[in-house]
């Protein structure tokens, strides 16, 4: 997409632009954990609808159900009741176009980056070849070049992430789930990270949901941003970003950016949480 086409998004963020449809939709979500000390109620029921191409941030208080929700939205736990469809289909198990970068890297640390990056080509039994280029383009876009056939203990913190999200890029998944996939980088790195992830969006057109606690971190990088309750979490509230695209770090400073996060931030006062 040519960056004069893009505009200021206004109203619903992403049919601003073009009307895209609903790829992702929860619908009814609850989830309760059962433990032998009894019921752990994380989610109460969640419905939201994510649009192709839409970048979705979700922020909320520290165990308000946030990763709970990233993992049924990845098949990888059950619902307690109501469900999540992809392309009309219900979850039921991991999907195949669901690429996922978790709180913490998890990266194998008997396997060098480029077999960690490649897990997912060989548990999808893709390609092999195809999706070692493809790997590799990722390992040199993530700036791992080099790196290749290094473990994981030898990387810093920033790199084992970035080699987390060309894992979860390898398989060219549509949809790429990330939770709180910066937390442990320093402030620059985490920029960067930003700057890289919004030309990922950008070229690849990906429908991307982004967990974080940096409000600004959300602003800056969705379409529309998801305000989520304490625990038992739900939905507080949906806010589009009113901001053009590509977005550069000044605009950090737009009072249209202040406004929005300090309407978000307005809701961790109201509950008492500085987040
Ligand atoms: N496997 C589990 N068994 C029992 N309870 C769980 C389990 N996983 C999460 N919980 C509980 O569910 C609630 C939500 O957890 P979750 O990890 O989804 O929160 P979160 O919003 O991601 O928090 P944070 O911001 O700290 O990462 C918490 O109270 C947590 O203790
Ligand atoms: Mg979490």
């Amino acid at each position: 997409m040519a960056q004069t086409r893009l505009k200021l998004v206004s109203g619903d963020g992403a049919e601003a632009t073009s009307p895209r449809r609903r790829l992702i939709e929860v619908d009814r979500l609850t989830k309760t954990y059962r433990t032998r000390d009894g019921d752990v109620p994380s989610l109460k029921p969640i419905d939201l609808a994510i649009r192709e191409g839409e970048f979705v941030a979700v922020v909320g208080p520290s165990g308000c159900g946030k990763s709970t929700l990233l993992k049924l939205m990845a098949g990888l736990i059950p619902p307690t009741s109501g469900e999540i469809r992809i392309d009309g289909k219900p979850v039921k198990e991991p999907p195949d176009d669901v690429g996922i970068v978790f709180q913490s890297p998890v990266l194998l640390a008997w396997r060098t980056v480029i077999r960690n990056v490649m897990m997912p080509v060989e548990v999808r039994r893709l390609d092999r070849e195809t999706h070692l280029a493809r790997a590799r383009k990722l390992i040199a876009t993530a700036g791992l070049e080099g790196f290749e056939n290094k473990y994981p203990w030898q990387l810093s913190g920033g790199m084992q992430q970035r080699t987390a999200i060309c894992r979860a890029l390898v398989h060219d998944p549509k949809i790429v789930l990330m939770d709180e996939p910066f937390g442990a980088l320093d402030a620059m790195t985490r920029e960067r990270m930003n700057l890289e992830l919004q030309r990922i969006h950008h070229e690849t057109q990906k429908t991307i949901t982004l967990i974080t606690h940096s409000i600004p971190e959300a602003v800056f990088l969705a379409d529309r941003v998801v305000v989520m309750t304490e625990r038992p979490g739900s939905i507080a509230a949906i806010y589009d970003v009113p901001l053009g695209r590509p977005r550069s770090l000044e605009m950090m400073g737009d009072p249209a950016f202040i406004a929005l996060s300090q309407k978000i931030r307005e809701h961790f006062y109201a509950q008492g949480h500085l987040d």
